[in-house]
């Protein structure tokens, strides 16, 4: 366990969360690079003997310091911008082992990626296809290609999360897939290698992901019979961690299921594992900074707020939120955790029953996924410093802004 408490304090790893307030001061995303490690061998090794490429989703948490960790050991990365692809290449990654999503990619973010050579494109519509082509012949290259497909699966996890349904605005219908397979057979500058899926975010159960395992291996037979050939299956990323008391099944359970059903198959399997690596990995650590006791709730104003972390506004989503060393002199009371920012929405617990005084830490669990990485500089708020503990040191890998910055590329109007 990377987070845990020791003599009375939560620490990360062997350091104690208030020497790590002390030196970067709050609010400070703080992720262990232990935590990082055993997350990505449990997908690496549960694909142990099998030809497999487990591309890690850059936006779950795009710091350097954590691209660089899984680069060394030997992560691919799936990408959904321009932008994503130079964070790692910064970081040292392999951009052979990237596979490029979204479905809006510019020809210049094409253009970047052709010329690195990325492992695949996964296409998303027939007008990026017809793009993708022409920006391939441009430069006289091959690209590489899989068509994300939308099996039509219920991921059953929140709405704004769901991505697998005819409804979402995600992938190619697998009815239509294999006329836009053709067609991208057909064109002279594209090689069709993978089929891809991604249904969702958050499962907790796995039947979604094998019943669009099981719609994807269909097509890939139908496009067999028809002459063309799928080397890899990508089943994206989608599987849930444990918030609060979640159960979701572990990577080793889904990936057996997974080998099982391909076996005896020459396929490549693709994973793009965001969440299940990162979100408990890293904690947010905020400060008390007043306490408002009114006649109807207890709010406890801490210093980060929504714009640090958006989850619980934008998803209803529960996050944990511990003391960092809890405190048997004041009373256990429920606490509305909120923050300075001017919204009713921004909260990142209600009701959490909690002993506080003013200056207390305290840790939101699980924020190591889509925390920093969907933060903002609303109400003008800096956004706050990374840092990775490794043992008993911990190293900043991404300081706190300035506010100076904040407004740097802004100019005053011309004139009186
Ligand atoms: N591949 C594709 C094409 C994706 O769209 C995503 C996530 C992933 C992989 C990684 O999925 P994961 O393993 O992390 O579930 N901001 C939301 C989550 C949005 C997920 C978007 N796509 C949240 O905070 O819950």
């Amino acid at each position: 366990m990377s987070f845990t408490y020791q003599n009375g304090e939560l620490h990360a790893e062997q350091l104690p969360l208030s020497a790590i307030a002390e030196q970067f001061d709050t609010p400070c995303y703080v992720y262990s690079r232990h935590a990082i490690e055993q997350a990505w061998r449990a997908w690496d090794q549960a694909l142990d003997g099998i030809p497999h490429l487990v591309c890690y989703a850059v936006k779950a948490n795009s710091n350097l310091g954590v691209l660089s960790l899984l680069a060394r050991l030997g992560a691919g990365f799936d990408i959904v911008s321009g932008g994503e692809l130079e964070r790692v290449l910064a970081a040292g990654g392999d951009p052979a082992k990237v596979v490029f999503s979204g479905l809006g990619k510019t020809p210049e973010e094409m253009r970047r990626a052709l010329q690195l050579g990325i492992h695949c494109f996964n296409i998303e519509s027939a007008a990026e296809l017809e793009r993708l082509q022409q920006v391939a012949a441009e430069l006289g290259v091959q690209a590489p290609v899989s068509l994300r497909v939308n099996p039509d699966v219920d991921a059953k996890t929140h709405p704004y999360i769901s991505t697998g349904l005819k409804e979402n605005k995600f992938g190619i219908d697998i009815a239509e897939a294999p006329a836009l397979y053709r067609r991208a057979a057909e064109l002279g500058n594209l090689e069709v290698i993978g089929v891809d899926c991604h249904i969702g975010s958050q499962l907790t159960e796995i039947t979604p992901f094998l019943d669009a395992l099981e719609r994807l291996l269909g097509l890939i037979d139908q496009l067999a019979a028809e002459g063309i050939r799928i080397r890899h299956l990508d089943l994206g990323g989608g599987l849930g961690v444990t918030y609060r008391d979640e159960q979701p099944t572990s990577p080793a359970d889904y990936l057996g299921a997974v080998r099982q059903r391909i076996a005896g198959r020459e396929l490549t399997l693709v994973f793009e594992p965001g969440r299940s690596i990162v979100a408990n990995a890293g904690v947010l650590l905020t400060r008390v900074n007043l306490l408002k006791p009114t006649a109807h709730k207890n709010f406890a104003i801490i210093d980060a707020a929504m714009n640090d972390l958006i989850r619980p506004a934008l998803y209803s989503a529960w996050m944990g939120i511990d003391a960092v060393r809890p405190r048997d002199d004041a009373p256990l009371l429920d606490w509305e955790i909120v923050g300075p920012v001017c919204e009713t929405g921004d909260f990142l617990g209600k009701q959490r029953p909690l002993a506080l005084a003013a200056g207390d830490l305290l840790a939101v669990r699980s924020a190591g996924a889509y925390g920093f990485v969907m933060s903002s500089n609303y109400n003008t708020r800096p956004r706050a410093a990374e840092v990775m503990v490794d043992g008993s040191s911990a190293h900043l890998v991404r300081r706190r802004e300035t506010v100076s910055e904040l407004f740097a590329g802004e100019s005053l109007l011309p004139g009186a």
